[in-house]
């Protein structure tokens, strides 16, 4: 289970995906604790970087036991992606730095010709990864999509430019970004990828359980597996593959006591490096998550849209806890 980026040794092989509102260092903070081998952080801009902007500098907070962590970061010039990786190594040093290359937001794909809108444009990649590369001393990975839409699936040409052009690994969510996140996402792009470069390949896309991560091992071959979504109010997926993984066993069901506790780990660690009055906005969120499918919640959750200080918070989960 053991893996290797670059020079960077992971314990094991299943990865956090980067998930932007969503794994700021709180959330990351949790998901380490539930054995994470690598975390990705949530995407920051280029040019936002490069213009100093507090509010972006802001999301590059971190705590050591996140590491390693890979930072991603987006944009479509080479000379500022890589002015911005070197801002990211020198301000946090990451074990790696990730190149976005699969966000479906019209404003970035379309507008900017950012995220997914790179995959139209194969010299261009080149150029960054190439320019990201020698910007940094630390491995540089790159996440895409299968394609622009189902026309345009060029997942294998683009992963061979990537590791042409210096990348240490490759992610790939086999969707295209017409699809965004409908539908299913096509497995048998990551087994191609994989086929066809030698560096690391990530495979990513509906891993909701650890039979999903198994399958996905089995069928892709791919070195690593990344999830997002199916962590969301459940970090104990973490957990659950990782075990499956060294065992072969199933780890029980997750008692409401768990939930709760980790509820409210994630409301202190947020409490921690943000003001009182927006980790309790976040926490709205990530609580309706945690209690989900959970007998009460409802009307739980109801409290929680309504409370408005962390005392209040505290007290509406740990009653919850009681019940
Ligand atoms: C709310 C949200 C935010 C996301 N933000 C990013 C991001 O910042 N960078 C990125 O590469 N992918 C981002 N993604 C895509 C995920 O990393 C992942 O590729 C996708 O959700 C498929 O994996 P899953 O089925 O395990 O969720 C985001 C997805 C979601 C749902």
């Amino acid at each position: 289970m053991s893996f290797k980026i670059g020079n960077v040794k992971l314990e094991n092989n299943v990865c956090l995906a980067p998930m932007a509102g969503i794994c700021d260092s709180a959330f990351r903070r949790i998901v380490k604790e539930m054995g994470v081998g690598l975390i990705f952080a949530e995407m920051v801009s280029d040019k936002a970087l490069c213009f100093d902007s507090k509010k972006t500098l802001d999301m590059l907070y971190l705590t050591d036991e996140e590491r390693p962590i890979a930072q991603q970061i987006f944009g479509s010039d080479p000379d500022s992606m890589a002015k911005a990786a070197k801002i990211i190594y020198e301000k946090m040093k990451p074990e790696i730095i990730d190149i976005n290359m699969g966000c479906p937001v019209p404003k970035v794909a379309v507008k900017s010709g950012a995220g997914s809108g790179l995959l139209k444009d194969p010299d261009k990649i080149e150029k960054i990864v190439k320019a990201v590369v020698d910007a940094v001393p630390i491995p540089v990975t790159v996440k895409i999509r299968s394609g622009w839409d189902e026309k345009s699936i060029n997942a294998v040409e683009v992963a061979k430019i990537i590791e042409k052009a210096g990348a240490s690994a490759i992610t790939v969510h086999p969707r295209t970004r017409k699809q965004g996140y409908e539908g299913h996402s096509d497995w048998n792009i990551i087994k191609e990828v994989k086929e066809n470069v030698s560096i690391p390949v990530i495979g990513n896309g509906d891993i909701r359980s650890a039979d999903d991560a198994i399958k996905m091992l089995k069928e892709t071959k791919c070195d690593a597996i990344m999830i997002g979504r199916g962590a969301l109010g459940n970090p104990f997926l973490f957990k659950e593959i990782l075990y499956y993984l060294k065992t072969g066993e199933k780890l029980g069901e997750i008692s409401k006591e768990e939930k709760i506790k980790y509820a409210l780990k994630h409301f202190n660690y947020l409490l921690e490096f943000k003001n009182e009055k927006v980790a309790i906005l976040e926490m709205r969120t990530h609580a309706s998550w945690y209690l989900k499918g959970l007998k009460g919640s409802v009307e739980v959750k109801k409290k929680i849209f309504k409370v408005t200080t962390k005392e209040e918070l505290i007290k509406t989960l740990d009653d919850f806890s009681k019940v």
